[in-house]
Parts: structure tokens; C-alpha cells; sequence
């Protein structure tokens, strides 16, 4: 049996007999194989990063060699004013040796702007837009995607209706060493990933590590999806963070160490520090393992995470702690300590985004009274933040046409509360209506 289907294989029997044990799931719909359909030098894969706040990374990957890490972009289609060199690498997983991958900064950049681009001078144009530099700007968040059916439902849905950014709470293409499922699912995302960009952090499905010859796994995930870590002071492409409207984004990683005096407990006592709610009112962390899930799957994985980081995050008062791991939606009242708090953040699963695995359908009864909203379909959620104090959270089911919101609420950003930021002046008194946290 050849070595990768092997791995495949033991990977595969692990995760569905841990599977098997706590929970069933609906069935999943089958894998989208994306072939390549360009001529083989052309590039592929292509997908937007932020860097900082007027530069964009552009990714990409070519078969052969020969074809340079430049991009030519402009503001007019098939017009490049301006051209970016950057780099490229390569890397081995087994017998499997990827493409070229290539990584090159483009900027500055207006916001707000559609840019047209092509990448090393050979292929089809791309166009991007820059987030706005003023409020409303919408996220839209989708965990746990896969390359299904299911996948490309939820793409669809994200697609149909306008937003700047999208954030990935974990587990991008499930190829789980299967390394050729890396290059189709980045041939699958690119019509979504090239127009806007893509904010990720990774899942246990980016680890891909082996004993002894790939111990530090994210080989495939460092390679392809790399983040801007050192623009904000961290030294690992697995935790980051950054800034968009009146937003500070922080990219947390459920699988690097997060023990007290960790690299990553450091770095997120300094950034939190440094974060200034006068310039960004709104504080929202993405990670993997939920710290709160009522879902019978994955009950637990979190609790290690949460009790190490909680306090630091109720204390600087985050707004809003994504999620995904769990293949569902749940959304959580303000909790700090597993009890209802408000100034706590609110606790959201959107692990929903359709791979391979199927929902996870069963939960915990009664439902706690701080779980608000659940329910095992796919989906993706949007989170538009309209000013200094007032967000709209929304789920949106991918059976129901797209105009359909299953959950939504308002938000008010705890930076214009008084009882929760005293520090800082009142922009409001966090007062409670219906439908509102
Ligand atoms: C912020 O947006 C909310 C919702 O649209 C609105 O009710 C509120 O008046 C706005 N606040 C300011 C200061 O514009
Ligand atoms: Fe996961």
C-alpha cells in the first residue's frame, strides 16, 4: 500500500473511531476534488492576506518553476500601474513535493478600493477590494470548511451578499496529509479567496504532524496560509493579530502552547496591552476549541485554554470569542467562569462550514441556561460592526435562501459600557433591550 494512503488511513481510522464514541452525525455530502484547469504553469491557488492596514499579501502557486513571485496591479482592469516582488517556497510532506508557493506584499493601498491584479505575469486577472477604513465593515465567519458540497454551499451563501473580510476560526481543507487536497481545496476557495481577504488561524486538521520526521506539523498550513504574525510582535504563525475599523482582531491558536509564561500567553498579555479602545472599541479573539460548547462533541477540548486565558481576556474586556471545532452552531450569552456575566464575552461556535465529517448532532439536556442559540446545520455567520458601539451578529443557515437570518442580535462594544469600562469615558450607559447583549 503506498505510504500516504497508509497514513491516511491510521489518520482517518483515529478520527472516526473518536467520532464513534461520543456522538453520530448527519451524513456528509462527498468530497469536491478541484482540478487544475489552466495551463500547468499558470498560477493557481490564489488568495488575499491583510498586512497591516494598507497592504495585502497575494498567494499563490505554480507547478513549474520559472514563472517570477511578481504581482502587477492597478485600479483599472488589465492596467498594472505598479509591480511587487516577493518571494516564493516549496516544501516536502512524504513522497508529495508542492508547487512553488509564492507570497508577494503588494501596497500601499487606498481602502475601500477594487484592485486589479495578475500574478507572475502570466494568467487570469484578479481583483480584490480593500477594506474600508470607516465603520460599517462586515466579517463574515465560516470554520471547520472542507471541500464538500456542503462547502461549497456555504461559499456560495458567504458570496452572495457583500462583506470585507473573512475570518476562519480553524480546519481549512481537511486533507489530512493527503497533500493534493491542499492544492484543490486552494483551487476550490480561490474565486472567494482572491476577491477578498482571508483571515485564518489554524484547527487540529492544520497540524499534520508525524512522530520523529514532521513533529512540528504545519508544514502544508505555515507554507500556504502564512498569516502577518511579526507585524504584530508574534513569532509564530500559529497566533496573530490585527486591526480593521475600529476592530482588534486576535488570532489565537488552540494548538500551540497557551500555558502561563508560554511564548503565546506572553505575546497576548503585551498585545492586549497595547490595544487602545479609543481607536479600536471592538476586541474579537478567533480560536479552535470552544471554551464553551454544549455540543456532546469535542465536550472538554477547550477547558485547558479557557482556564489558562479567560481571566486575561473577561479583563480586558473582549467583546466577542469565535470558535469552530464543533460542527454546529451555538451562541452564548456574556459569560465569565461558566456563569452569565456582562462584561464577559459573548461565546460564539461557528464550526459549520461543511467538511467531510458531517454535523454534530447531539447535545447536552437540559441546555445550559447560557447557551442562547443551538442547532447542527451548516452555515456561516456575520458579524457587522456599524459604529463605536453598536455590532449586528447574524447566522445564516445554508438551507434557507440567503435573505434568511436563523439567529442574529445586536451588541454593544463593552468599551462603551460604563459598568464594564469605568476607565474609559461612557460613549453610552449599557442599557438592555430586547434582543440585545
Ligand atoms: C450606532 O448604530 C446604531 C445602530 O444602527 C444606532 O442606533 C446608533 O444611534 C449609532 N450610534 C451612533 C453614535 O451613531
Ligand atoms: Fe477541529
Amino acid at each position: 500500500m503506498p505510504k500516504l494512503l497508509f497514513l491516511f488511513f491510521v489518520f482517518f481510522f483515529v478520527c472516526e473511531h473518536h467520532a464513534s464514541t461520543g456522538f453520530t452525525r448527519q451524513p456528509s455530502r462527498p468530497l469536491i476534488f478541484t482540478p487544475h484547469n489552466r495551463p500547468n504553469s499558470h498560477p493557481q491557488q490564489v488568495h488575499v492576506s491583510l498586512v497591516g492596514n494598507n497592504y495585502m499579501k497575494v498567494s499563490w502557486v505554480t507547478d513549474g518553476n520559472g514563472v517570477p513571485s511578481t504581482v502587477e496591479y492597478g485600479k483599472i482592469p488589465a492596467k498594472y500601474e505598479s509591480l511587487a516582488t516577493g518571494e516564493h517556497t516549496s516544501y516536502h510532506y512524504f513522497s508529495y513535493r508542492s508547487g512553488n508557493i509564492h507570497h508577494v506584499t503588494i501596497g500601499p493601498l487606498d481602502p475601500a478600493t477594487t484592485y486589479y491584479y495578475r500574478c507572475g505575469g502570466i494568467g487570469p486577472e484578479f481583483n480584490f477590494r480593500m477594506p474600508p477604513a470607516t465603520y460599517p465593515i462586515e466579517f463574515a465567519v465560516a470554520g471547520d470548511l472542507g471541500q464538500t458540497e456542503w462547502t461549497s454551499s456555504t461559499l456560495e451563501h458567504i458570496n452572495a451578499r457583500d462583506y470585507d473580510i473573512l475570518l476562519l476560526p480553524g480546519d481549512l481543507s481537511y486533507a489530512d496529509t493527503q497533500q493534493p487536497l491542499w492544492d484543490s481545496f486552494g483551487r476550490l476557495v480561490e474565486p472567494y479567496a482572491s476577491r477578498r481577504p482571508w483571515m485564518v488561524t489554524e484547527g487540529n486538521h492544520e497540524q499534520e504532524a508525524f512522530p520523529i520526521i514532521y513533529p512540528k506539523g504545519y508544514k502544508a498550513y505555515n507554507s500556504r496560509w502564512p498569516m502577518p504574525y511579526r507585524e504584530s510582535g508574534s513569532e509564530s504563525n500559529l497566533y496573530y493579530s490585527f486591526d480593521a475599523v475600529g476592530t482588534h482582531i486576535i488570532m489565537l491558536g488552540s494548538y500551540a502552547d497557551f500555558s502561563i509564561g508560554s511564548d503565546q500567553y506572553k505575546w497576548l498579555a503585551n498585545d492586549l496591552a497595547k490595544i487602545d479602545r479609543l481607536r479600536t472599541p471592538w476586541v474579537v479573539v478567533i480560536l479552535h476549541a470552544p471554551w464553551y460548547n454544549s455540543n456532546l462533541a469535542h465536550q472538554g477540548e477547550g477547558e485547558s485554554m479557557r482556564v489558562a486565558i479567560e481571566e486575561m481576556l473577561y479583563n480586558s474586556r473582549v467583546d466577542v470569542v469565535f470558535a469552530g471545532h464543533v460542527h454546529a452552531y451555538e451562541r452564548f450569552t456574556r459569560v465569565y467562569n461558566n456563569n452569565a456575566d456582562p462584561c464577559g464575552p459573548m461565546h460564539i461556535t461557528i464550526g459549520d462550514g461543511g467538511n467531510r465529517e458531517g454535523l454534530a448532532m447531539l447535545y447536552k439536556e437540559p441546555t445550559p441556561s447560557i447557551s442562547l442559540y443551538r442547532e447542527a446545520s451548516f452555515g456561516h455567520g456575520r458579524l457587522r460592526i456599524l459604529n463605536d458601539t453598536h455590532a449586528h451578529w447574524s447566522w445564516n443557515r445554508n438551507d434557507d435562501s440567503v435573505s434568511v437570518v436563523a439567529d442574529g442580535i445586536w451588541l454593544k462594544s463593552l468599551s462603551s459600557s460604563s459598568l464594564c469600562f469605568p476607565q474609559i469615558q461612557p460613549k453610552t450607559d449599557l442599557t438592555y433591550e430586547k434582543d440585545e447583549l
